[in-house]
């Protein structure tokens, strides 16, 4: 098996080939193999786990899209003012970030201790292990407002700040993986599930099979904090929004009469008003111009011309999907160019090249092919939101907020339309 497909196994990350190789040659480098296959051949558990450490995606800092925890105060106070204890699940929870979040939100609201409790997950050793620590430097406290620093951490070195002892206390952290959790022992054992940024690395089938766990794991009447690029996949899967504005906040569908809430009452909308559920878009996006793309625009858009057959688009882009899904990046990206030959206006196949270069660690070219797709349809929301994601993690922030913000108005009006 290559080093990608064991990867792939053993995560569910859509991995790429080059990001495994090259994980591969560092840890061949660091263990004195020079055969990529005699490595592979002597891979123990042990090394597996270093081998993944080199391929997640730890980033996450204090109170990330804060909304999610105030909803769950609001949640947590009601359920203990009918003498209901709350049952927090985080995962993944990367270095302790949104767990220790949630805990300093509730006693910010003057949540009693008994009122709840906190587990946190995460598939990476190294992330429970600096989660354990409570120490954070600069980058963990990118929150607009970083008053809490003052209340809930003590200054231990020049860029380094640890968490108060009694909010440690009060989440459990255990290494874990989603896709292999004990859904059984903890069947519909917690109300509140924090799963954010973790389904946007997952190909359509992992992400269908995580959120089968997290539905084995969520009490009926509970509520699940999404990614606000991950509230699509939920609502294809058996979830719909509660409608708390940037919360990202779902239930399990069975639950979505409004008649529901009133079952299981759930945050005021004090803090948080109308949310919209996903947006239902087709597969293969409208075509809308055929002017030559621009390469990074926001441009008045090009006149529309008439819609070639749908068919073809769909034929070309559906096998391109099924090559990147297997991995094979390359054909992959053939057949979006073939498609683009065909149909130079197709977002979708912009898009989707995105993907591919993304899978591919190429994030500049994921980039440019993501502004060529909303330059083509400006209301694509998937584009959007993979744009303001990269913009996050290339530290520009006020770009990602104005993209993510883009990206909410555009939600909202697929909503109201469907
Ligand atoms: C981008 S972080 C998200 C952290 C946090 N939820 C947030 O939104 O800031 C993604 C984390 O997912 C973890 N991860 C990846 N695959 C996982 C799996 N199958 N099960 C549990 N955690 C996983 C990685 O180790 C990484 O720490």
């Amino acid at each position: 098996m290559t080093a990608q497909a064991l990867l792939r196994r053993a995560t569910g990350l859509s991995v790429s080939k080059s990001v495994a190789e090259r994980a591969v040659g560092q840890r061949m480098e660091q263990t004195g193999f020079t055969d990529s296959a005699a490595y592979l051949q002597a891979l123990t558990p042990a090394e597996m786990t270093q081998l993944i450490e080199l391929v997640v995606v730890p980033e996450s800092w204090l109170f990330r899209d804060p909304q999610a925890f105030y909803a769950t105060v609001e949640l947590v106070q009601e359920r203990w003012a009918r003498g209901r204890a709350t049952r927090i699940l985080s995962i993944p929870c990367a270095g302790g970030e949104e767990p220790y979040s949630m805990a300093m939100a509730l006693r910010d609201g003057g949540v009693p201790k008994q009122a709840f409790s906190i587990d946190a997950y995460d598939l990476s050793p190294g992330c429970i292990e600096r989660a354990q620590a409570g120490v954070y430097g600069r980058n963990a406290f990118r929150a607009q407002d970083v008053g809490f620093r003052e209340r809930y951490f003590t200054h231990v070195a020049d860029d380094a700040y640890r968490i108060i002892d009694s909010l440690r206390e009060q989440v459990t952290f255990r290494q874990g993986n989603l896709l292999q959790f004990d859904t059984a022992t903890y069947s519909r054992h917690y109300d509140v599930i924090f799963c954010r940024n973790l389904l946007i690395y997952f190909d359509k089938p992992t992400t269908r099979a995580a959120i089968h766990n997290l539905s084995a794991l969520l009490a009926d009447d509970g509520m699940l904090l999404a990614g606000y690029a991950e509230v699509p996949s939920f609502c294809q899967n058996g979830y719909a929004s509660l409608q708390l504005r940037q919360a990202f906040a779902l239930k399990k569908e069975m639950l979505a009469p409004a008649s529901a809430v009133q079952v299981a009452p759930l945050p005021a909308l004090r803090t948080l008003r109308s949310v919209p559920p996903a947006p239902r878009r087709a597969a293969v996006a409208a075509p809308s111009s055929a002017t030559p793309v621009a390469p990074v625009a926001l441009r008045t858009r090009p006149m529309s011309l008439p819609s070639p057959a749908p068919a073809v688009q769909a034929d070309l882009l559906a096998e391109a999907r099924l090559l990147a899904d297997r991995g094979q990046l390359r054909e992959a990206g053939e057949k979006c160019h073939a498609h683009l030959a065909r149909v130079p206006e197709a977002a979708e196949a912009y898009f989707m090249l995105g993907i591919i270069n993304e899978l591919a660690g190429k994030m500049d070219l994921a980039d440019d092919y993501w502004r060529r797709c909303i330059y083509l349809q400006p209301d694509h929301y998937e584009a959007l939101c993979h744009l303001s994601l990269l913009a996050e993690r290339n530290g520009n922030h006020t770009a990602a907020a104005t993209l993510k913000a883009r990206a909410a108005r555009i939600y909202q009006r697929l909503q109201a339309s469907n």
